[in-house]
């Protein structure tokens, strides 16, 4: 039997991270941050002096780094990079940009397939990323594509950002975000596109419930 895997794609700050991860614990199914694996890719590479458009040797660094993911005795995120913790530098706004760059390199989304079919284990799998749905997992049972307003997804930021003590303006995470938004939408290696069966749910108007509530729904209805 094969097992189940619910996809959740999406542009950052629609909230697919917090709602994957609450989706995955409330089914009991493993969870895949896969911006997680591009972001260490990006850390690895900084850290080995690479060259910035290096392919090859992130491409290597794909296919040999030793990472391993788990929450320690508070629920907080624990991630082993190379037997190195670095969950702090993982969610930094550095390792966000560096992801970003590598992630148009075809070479590095080839060597990490293998390594995110590898999250696929009974009983089920919640599937977090850009590619999930498209690429990484185009049999999953349930796609969703989680969207929600340019200027929404600012706020969110803005906030998030402001709860850690750092003071961005609005005006420029806004006009960030855009740019980002569009560099994800054309970039010519797998770029941040609906797929043709997924379920698309704006969130500009829900609360992180309502959008649990109505992924898990259609979870119980579509299950195989
Ligand atoms: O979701 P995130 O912010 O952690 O993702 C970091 C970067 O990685 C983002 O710029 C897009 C890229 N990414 C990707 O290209 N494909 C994925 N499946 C996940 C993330």
């Amino acid at each position: 039997v094969t097992v189940p895997v619910l996809a959740i794609d999406g542009p950052s700050g629609s909230g697919k991270g917090t709602i994957s991860r609450r989706i995955a614990t409330a089914l009991g199914w493993h969870f895949l941050d896969s911006g997680a694996l591009y972001r260490l890719v990006g850390l690895a590479g900084h850290g080995a002096g690479l060259a910035e458009d290096d392919e090859a040797g992130h491409a290597r660094i794909a296919r040999t780094m030793q990472v391993s993911f788990r929450s320690d005795a508070a629920g907080e995120e624990r991630v082993s990079l190379d037997g190195v913790e670095v969950a702090a530098r993982l969610r930094s706004e550095l390792a966000g940009g560096l992801a970003s760059k590598v992630a148009t390199f075809a070479e590095v989304r080839k060597a990490l397939v293998s390594s995110q079919h590898g999250f696929r284990k009974s009983p089920g799998l919640v599937a977090d990323g850009r590619d999930m749905g498209t690429r990484i997992f185009p049999d999953a049972f349930l796609k969703i594509f989680l969207t929600a307003s340019a200027p929404e997804r600012a706020r969110r930021r803005h906030k998030q950002l402001k709860d850690k003590g750092l003071d961005v303006s609005l005006a420029d995470l806004s006009r960030e975000i855009a740019e980002r938004d569009l560099r994800d939408a054309t970039r010519t290696v797998a770029p941040l596109v609906a797929a043709a069966d997924a379920v698309l749910l704006d969130s500009t108007n829900l609360g992180v419930d309502d959008v649990v509530a109505r992924v898990l729904a259609l979870a119980h209805e579509r299950r195989p």
